[in-house]
């Protein structure tokens, strides 16, 4: 199969969820480059944020979206995705997930940045449950194929068929994906006639994430090269409280082991978030990984301490089963133990500009999930607002898209892939060491404090190891290491031109050479 009326490019919540919506309507190819449940949405924690509690509102929820957003969230976008909550959360329930539920009604918690309860979770493992449901609906349905080890390379767009396009020229149009099966070896040209592009975040950036190894930003790096507009990708969040052990691999304990109580202490034993913020341990995220961070620098220690020795032990068993059983497999009980944690980089809040209904700029071409940026997260992520946007806008796209099918078909014109003067090689070394230092260059100068000597020296060791792997691009046969290094080299370059525009403090950006933010109407960053 290599023609699909609507190609989806990644297997998290937001591709499945459109696709399901879609699958009557057409066929649907859902491109994912691991295995199907492979994705961030498998390993998201805390839970889905809606208003469903009676002393709960939209309006507040509305409200501390755009607090934590710092004046950059579209309020428009803010509003319709969490009026969208309730249904969003009924239709999930309906699809057969099995949230966690107490005396019959579902069990609300709070994270940082939420004034009430309102997360709603499946134990700590709730993307684990939604990526389930989603995928078995998804594989139940005669007109949808799902194609694992399929690893998405380039877009193609009119660029393909020798015409000239600009940067977010209304004129540019999406035909579907040059795709490297990576059983074959073999770059296969998939035609659409709507394509979704739903590859997620791009954690694996920096050398301490919580993201899986697939968050290589794939997505963002084919759009810009496509010339979509791309928005805000100097904000990323970095989560507070990721596990510290040689081999924990940056494991995320969860914000609502905080939401539930635990308290951050240094390693003389002080807690220290009064000294930051009134909300202590439940302010948002920047505020608490910044502080974590001062206390790092002041005190030249490596982490801090997450506290949960004061909380009922069979109470954390049931709340955070599966955080519990990880902590032990690295000698930790929650219950008796100080849980060593430092930040780690968790979630992309930019990416590619899309409205509400998950249009981009290029015409046939949707994004929904991490891979987007819609406005919702302004500056700063609300924590557990990133699934909930990516189920809604992945619904809205789904309502536009099969009109256009409608009235679209395949772009028979364009080319095979062409690798023609490029051999395979056996310089291996060369993209694991590239990959390596790109990661330390980003978690070193473009990380939780920045400053323009960091990030000038960020831009100039970048664009050395952009020079060097392009070249080794033209000539090599493509495989999946060095197309997601290569992409990865220009979702770093995006991340360090947009912050280095920026001449504030605001959000996740902060930098110790304009430590305020700047009183003038806010803008967005737009490469
Ligand atoms: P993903 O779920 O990441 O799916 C992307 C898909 O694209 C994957 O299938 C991947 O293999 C595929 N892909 C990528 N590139 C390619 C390519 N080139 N070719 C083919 N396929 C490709 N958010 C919340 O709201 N609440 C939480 O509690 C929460 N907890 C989190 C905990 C952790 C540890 C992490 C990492 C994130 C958490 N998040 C949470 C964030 C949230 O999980 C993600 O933002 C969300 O799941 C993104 O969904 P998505 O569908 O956009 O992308
Ligand atoms: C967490 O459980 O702390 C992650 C929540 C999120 O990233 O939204």
């Amino acid at each position: 199969m290599n023609r699909f009326d609507f190609l989806v490019l990644g297997s998290g919540s937001a591709g499945l969820s459109f696709a399901l919506d879609v699958a009557d309507h057409g066929t649907v190819g859902i491109i994912t480059k691991k295995e199907r449940a492979e994705s961030n949405t498998n390993y998201a924690q805390g839970g889905i944020a809606s208003v469903l509690d009676k002393t709960d509102s939209f309006e507040e929820h509305v409200h501390d979206t755009l607090v934590a957003g710092a004046g950059m969230c579209d309020p428009g976008v803010v509003e319709e995705i969490v009026r969208s909550g309730p249904d969003t959360i009924r239709r999930l329930i309906t699809l057969g997930a099995d949230f966690t539920r107490k005396d019959g009604s579902l069990h609300l918690v709070r994270e940082g940045g939420h004034s009430q309860n309102r997360i709603i979770h499946a134990a700590d493992m709730t993307g684990r449950e939604i990526e389930r449901v989603l995928l078995e609906r998804a594989e139940a349905h005669p007109n949808v194929t799902i194609l694992e080890h399929h690893f998405a390379m380039e877009l193609i767009t009119c660029h393909h068929l020798g015409e000239k396009v600009t940067r977010y020229s209304e004129d540019n149009q999406c035909f579907g994906a040059y795709v490297l099966n990576t059983d074959s070896g073999k770059v296969e040209r998939m035609l659409s006639k709507v394509t979704l592009l739903a590859t997620g975040g791009a954690g694996q950036v920096y050398l301490n994430t919580t993201n899986p190894e697939i968050a290589t930003g794939d997505g963002v790096a084919m759009a810009y090269r496509a010339k979509a507009r791309v928005s805000n990708m100097e904000f990323i969040q970095f989560h507070p409280t990721s596990l510290f052990h040689p081999e924990a691999d940056s494991f995320l304990i969860s914000e609502a082991v905080r939401g539930h109580g635990a308290i951050l202490r240094n390693l003389a034993g002080e807690a220290f978030m009064q000294h930051y913020d009134e909300r202590c341990e439940l302010a948002p995220r920047d505020i608490v990984a910044r502080a974590i961070d001062d206390q790092l620098k002041k005190r030249g220690e490596d982490f801090v301490y997450l506290d949960t020795t004061h909380l009922p032990e069979e109470k954390l068993k049931q709340d955070f089963p599966n955080i519990f059983a990880r902590c032990l497999e690295f000698g930790l009980n929650m219950a008796t133990d100080l849980i060593p944690i430092v930040p780690a980089a968790h979630y992309m809040c930019g990416g590619v500009w899309t409205n509400i209904n998950g249009e981009t700029t290029i015409k046939g071409l949707f994004a929904a999930g991490e891979v987007a940026c819609t406005g919702i997260h302004g500056a700063n992520r609300l924590a557990s607002n990133s699934l909930l946007e990516a189920i809604v806008v992945a619904r809205k796209a789904a309502q536009k898209a099969p009109e256009m099918v409608r009235k679209a078909s395949f772009c028979e014109d364009i080319p095979e892939w062409d690798d023609s003067g490029t051999v395979n090689t056996e310089e291996w070394v060369l993209i694991s060491h590239n990959r390596r230092e790109l990661q330390q260059i980003m978690w070193d100068y473009v990380g939780i404090v920045r400053s323009d000597l960091r990030l000038k020296r960020a831009f100039r060791r970048t664009k050395m190891l952009h020079e060097e792997v392009e070249s080794f691009y033209q000539r090599t046969k493509v495989s999946v290491p060095l197309c997601q290094l290569r992409n990865m080299i220009a979702v770093a370059y995006l991340i360090i031109r947009s912050a280095m525009l920026r001449k504030e403090s605001r959000g996740l950006h902060f930098s110790t050479d304009y430590p305020h933010q700047n009183e003038v109407a806010e803008h967005h960053t737009i490469l």
